[in-house]
This record gives C-alpha cells, sequence and structure tokens, in this order.
C-alpha cells in the first residue's frame, strides 16, 4: 500500500534537509546555502549545493539533485518507502502501516500530555498551598487571575512528592522520566527534576502541556530548570506564549520577541499582549516559521548588552530570509520587558516600542561603532557585516535600496559595494546561470527550464502559466508532466514547493535532476515577472514557429497531388496562424 501523500508531506515538512544531509556529510554555509564536496562524484572543488529554503540539494558537477528522500534513497541505497519510514520517526509522524510498536508511540505522545497536565495540576494544587510561593509571584507582580490562566505552580521542596503522586496513579517512573519530570540516579532510582521553584508550564498551540520551566525563589543557582528536550518537547520549535498571543499579534499585524517567562507575562497581564518568549536560546528557523503564520513583522526587545553581540544579531538574519521584517527596541542597560515595565510602565514601554529601529539601520549603527569607518580597512570590514544580510533580502528594489544606503554610509561607490555583495550571494556556478538566463530568448529549450523554475515558486506564478500556454506548448516531456504536476497541485489548493513536487511525481531521477537545477536557476533571477513574460512569448513563438513549418510541408504536399480543398484548408490555418504570431 503507497504511503498517503499528506502523510509524506508532513514528514517532508518536519524534517530538515540540511540537519539529514549532514548525518553524512560535513556541510559548509554559502550565503543562503551549504555547500560540500558532492558524495555521488570524485570532485575537489565542492559543486554540490543543500538549500534550506527549498528543501532540496543540487550538484553542479554531476546533475544530480532532490528532495531529502531522494538523498537518502540515493545515498542508502534504499527504495522511497523506506526513506520515508527513517524520517518518519523524527518527525513525530506515524505511518499508516501501523505495526504495534508505531501504534504505542501514537498514543505515547497522548500519554505524555495527559502525564503534563496532571503534573500542572499537583503544581497549581502545592502553589495554593504554599504562602512563600504565592508571595514570591506577588512580589514579581503576578496577579490570581494570571497565574491561573498561565497554569503557573509550585514543586514542592521534595526529592519524591511527584513520584508519589504518580504512583497513586499507576504511573511509573520510567515513563515520568520520558515525560522529563524525573531523574534518574546511579542507584537505578530517580527523583523529582523540579523540587522547590515556580513553575511555569510550556503550553503549544494545541493547549497541550509540552514542558516546564521552574524558577527559584530567591537567588539560588541554577536560576532556571528546563524540562529536557522529549518525545513532544523540542525548545526550538516552540515559542512561549504564542498560544494566548496568537490571536494579538494577527490583530496588531507584529509580534513581540523577548526572552523569558516574566518578560512574557508582566506585559502580557498589562495588555501589551501580541508577545512571545524565545526563554533565553538562539532563535531558531523552525520558531521563525511558526511565528511567520501569524505575522510579518517582529520587534525584538533587546536588553543593549546582548544586542550588541554580534551573533545575537546574525541570528536575525533568519527573519530576513523568511521575508520577515525585522525591528529591535533596545531598553535601558540592566533592564528587561518585565523590569522595565514595572519600573516605568506601559506607557513607556509603547514609546520605546514604537522608536524600535529596523534591523538594517541597527546593525548598520552596532557594527560601525566597532570599527574605524574613515580607514579603508573599517570601511571594508563593516561591509563584510552588512553584506550576509542584505544578501538574504529577496527583494531587489529592497535591496538596491539598502546597497545605496551602506554606500553613502561607509562613502565608497555603489558598485564596489555590488561587486563584494554578488561574492556573498554564493560564488558557485552563478555565471553559468546568467549566461543561460541571456541565452533563454535563443532557445525556447531554456525558456521552458525558466518557466519551470518560476513555476516551482507557486502562487500566482502557477496561475499565470496556467492562464498562458497549454501543457501541449512544452516541448519537452519531463518539463510538461511537471507543469502537470505543479497545475494538478494548484486547482487541489495545495502549496507548491519543490520538495513536494519531487514526491508528487514519485522520486522519478530525471524530474529530481530538472528541478533541483530550476529551483538554483530561480534563486538567481531578480525580475521574475519579466523573466516568465518573456520565456512564455518565446515559448509561443517557437510553438508557432514549429507549426508554420509543419504546415509549409503540408501545403506543398497538398500543391503537388492537387488537391484543392486541402491546399485551401491548409492554406488558410497558415495565415491565421502567421496573424496570431503577430500579436
Ligand atoms: P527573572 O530573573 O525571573 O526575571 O528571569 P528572566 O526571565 O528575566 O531570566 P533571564 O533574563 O535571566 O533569562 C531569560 C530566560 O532564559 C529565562 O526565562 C529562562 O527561560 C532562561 N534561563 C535563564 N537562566 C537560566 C538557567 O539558569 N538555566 C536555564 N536552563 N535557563 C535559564
Ligand atoms: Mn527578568
Amino acid at each position: 500500500m503507497p504511503i498517503p501523500e499528506n502523510i509524506i508531506d508532513q514528514i517532508q515538512a518536519r524534517t530538515d534537509i540540511v540537519e539529514v544531509i549532514s548525518r553524512y556529510i560535513p556541510l559548509k554555509k554559502a550565503g543562503r546555502n551549504y555547500k560540500a564536496p558532492c558524495p555521488f562524484h570524485n570532485e575537489k572543488t565542492p559543486s554540490f549545493v543543500v538549500s534550506p529554503d527549498k528543501q532540496i540539494y543540487h550538484c553542479f558537477g554531476c546533475g544530480a539533485g532532490g528532495n531529502v528522500f531522494s538523498f537518502l534513497m540515493r545515498h542508502e541505497n534504499i527504495e522511497f518507502p523506506e526513506a520515508v519510514e527513517m524520517l518518519a520517526d523524527k518527525a513525530g509522524v506515524v505511518l499508516k502501516r501501523v505495526s504495534p510498536e508505531k501504534k504505542a508511540q501514537a498514543s505515547f505522545a497522548n500519554q505524555l500530555y495527559a502525564i503534563n497536565d496532571s503534573a500542572a495540576q499537583f503544581f497549581q494544587a502545592n502553589l495554593a498551598n504554599n504562602s512563600a510561593a504565592r508571595d514570591y509571584l506577588s512580589s514579581r507582580g503576578i496577579g490570581d487571575e494570571t497565574a491561573k490562566k498561565f497554569k503557573i505552580g509550585y514543586a514542592p521542596d521534595s526529592w519524591d512528592l511527584l513520584i508519589n503522586f504518580f504512583k497513586k496513579r499507576n504511573i511509573g517512573d520510567d515513563l515520568l522520566e520520558k515525560a522529563g519530570l524525573v531523574i534518574s540516579n546511579e542507584r537505578g532510582g530517580h527523583y523529582d527534576r523540579f523540587r522547590k521553584r515556580v513553575i511555569f508550564p510550556i503550553i503549544d498551540l494545541k493547549d497541550r502541556i509540552l514542558g516546564f520551566g521552574g524558577r527559584v525563589l530567591d537567588s539560588s543557582l541554577p536560576k532556571y530548570m528546563n524540562s529536557p528536550e522529549t518525545y513532544i518537547y523540542s525548545k526550538g520549535r516552540n515559542l512561549y506564549g504564542l498560544n494566548f498571543s496568537k490571536e494579538y499579534i494577527k490583530k496588531k499585524k507584529y509580534a513581540l520577541i523577548v526572552e523569558g517567562y516574566l518578560d512574557f507575562i508582566i506585559p502580557f497581564q498589562a495588555q501589551t499582549d501580541n508577545m512571545v518568549a524565545t526563554l533565553g536560546t538562539a532563535l531558531t528557523i523552525d520558531q521563525v516559521k511558526l511565528l511567520k503564520r501569524f505575522t510579518n513583522t517582529v520587534i525584538m526587545v533587546y536588553d543593549p548588552d546582548e544586542a550588541g553581540e554580534a551573533a545575537s544579531i546574525r541570528n536575525l538574519d533568519l527573519f530576513i530570509s523568511e521575508d520577515v521584517n525585522v525591528y529591535i527596541a533596545e531598553l535601558p542597560a540592566g533592564y528587561d520587558p518585565d523590569g522595565y515595565i514595572r519600573k516605568f510602565g506601559t506607557d513607556d514601554f509603547s514609546k520605546l516600542i514604537k522608536a524600535s529601529k529596523n534591523l538594517f539601520d541597527y546593525k548598520l549603527d552596532k557594527v560601525a561603532s566597532r570599527f574605524n569607518i574613515r580607514t579603508a580597512h573599517g570601511k571594508a570590514a563593516i561591509a563584510g557585516e552588512m553584506l550576509p544580510t542584505i544578501a538574504r533580502i529577496n527583494n531587489a528594489v529592497l535591496k538596491s535600496n539598502l546597497v545605496k544606503r551602506l554606500a553613502e554610509r561607509l562613502s565608497v561607490d555603489e558598485e564596489s559595494i555590488r561587486t563584494e555583495l554578488k561574492k556573498v550571494k554564493g560564488d558557485y556556478d552563478q555565471r553559468h546561470y546568467l549566461s543561460s538566463y541571456e541565452q533563454a530568448w535563443k532557445s525556447s529549450a531554456t525558456a521552458e527550464k525558466m518557466v519551470l523554475a518560476i513555476l516551482l515558486e507557486g502562487g500566482d506564478f502557477v496561475t499565470k502559466v496556467k492562464n498562458a500556454l497549454l501543457l501541449e506548448e512544452f516541448k519537452n516531456s519531463s518539463i510538461r508532466d511537471l507543469a502537470k504536476s505543479i497545475f494538478d497541485l494548484n486547482s487541489q489548493d495545495k502549496e507548491i514547493t519543490p520538495a513536494r513536487i519531487i514526491n508528487h511525481l514519485g522520486n522519478n531521477d530525471e524530474a529530481n535532476i530538472l528541478i533541483s537545477e530550476a529551483v538554483n536557476l530561480s534563486d538567481i533571477l531578480t525580475d521574475k515577472e519579466r523573466v516568465l513574460a518573456d520565456c512564455i512569448a518565446r515559448i509561443k513563438k517557437d510553438n508557432i514557429k514549429d507549426q508554420l513549418e509543419r504546415l509549409q510541408t503540408a501545403i506543398r504536399a497538398a500543391h503537388e497531388s492537387k488537391d484543392e480543398a486541402s491546399l485551401k484548408r491548409l492554406v488558410s490555418e497558415y495565415n491565421g496562424l502567421v496573424k496570431s504570431g503577430k500579436q
């Protein structure tokens, strides 16, 4: 029985090709992509490129290409279903051809959710009985309503109260350990992970409790103890508070990003409710994608010490490649959002948010302050830090505007910035494609590839091509099949992604190569609208030319055999075609 396509899509969506391929070969970052020497042919200079955005790989040397499944099939020498199975587990997707263990896993997640739910109730009941913990919360400005809403609790000062609580409910230590609630000792015993701490449950968009964070009531260390990664909880895939804030984020059309539990809860309580918290970890692409479901604009609320760190700013480039607008609001030294609001109030906090700068200006100020902008080396260093950010911007107009601003700020000419920018954007085989792009008007074969490249962008482009070209007009039958799949998925209102089309076509080699090649092509096309219009025109012209040639041959034949009726029909067809070609 074939694996249903929606299951394959799900696994695809939850798997990162970069992570999977890195298990086999070391990948090096190059612009938006990753590079390595190709594992499928012998070479010294790396021409194997992996695109995290498009979730595909392509080798410019041997032409190998495909999505994460294709890679595993080829590298592990396995069939498609095995490749799917290999990835299903980690993606948390249960395959339908259910073996008993797989079935157990399905309910395993639910078991863990249920355990976390009971644990949260246990912690909440303990908070009600503990005045020191309640005093602590009120000293932090958390009211009863808020505590209830966020299911805040307290883990008592004990090694086994939680263990005993679950023992009465017939839940053993092993399962609790898998839920991250207990820790095992060397003697094979277990003890409660959270002790003498205020507990903040981490809740997902379906209102399930994934894990917990626990804070000490005093200044002892560690300040926070959090749930480990478990079967249901992965730190980098969640954003604290999004379950509470998502509607506000949609309504206000932007999200504030803060760091800590309290930095979320205190402003939220004061109606600054369009927020999420990263819980002190570096932002991940999964988190960016999660947030992007609700807004395209984010404001990072930073503590100035950290914001100065190049690493924390560099991380924000993740947003840029996802076409998210990033602003940065800087707090005065020594304050976090919680502390600031408690001291100065919400109005001042709002002012500070309104005064946020966009990432480019902010980063430029920061970077410029670290180098001497008047020396040639200083200018080069500043450009070196700014260019990766600019390179990630997809929109050509915006990009060009930033090039201009950077050139002005550094007092250098725009051309030299552009030259450097080209180096950043990925140096591999770009020239080859640019020249084939220039050839597009000469050959309909290249034009068809261009159209495919743009079709793989999905959205309006698909509608445009559908309206302009018939499938028969594609001469290359593989491209025709690909176009057909894309049209089909589009009419089913399914999102078009290169990795998905590859699955849709059953992971066949020829299509995979075409797709991965096309994707790399579209990466360097700036004005897609124009390229598309030109290529469609080219294809149509070529088709008309072919048909005219065929008609000419037929006319000659009809003339020779004195078939007057056919001759008349063919000539009128010929004239009609000539006329349509001129339009
Ligand atoms: P308060 O001191 O209660 O205001 O906490 P905070 O949220 O302001 O903490 P801070 O800014 O120091 O850290 C931000 C976030 O990083 C916290 O909310 C935690 O999620 C995380 N964090 C901080 N300290 C620790 C720690 O010692 N261990 C772990 N695992 N996480 C921590
Ligand atoms: Mn704080």
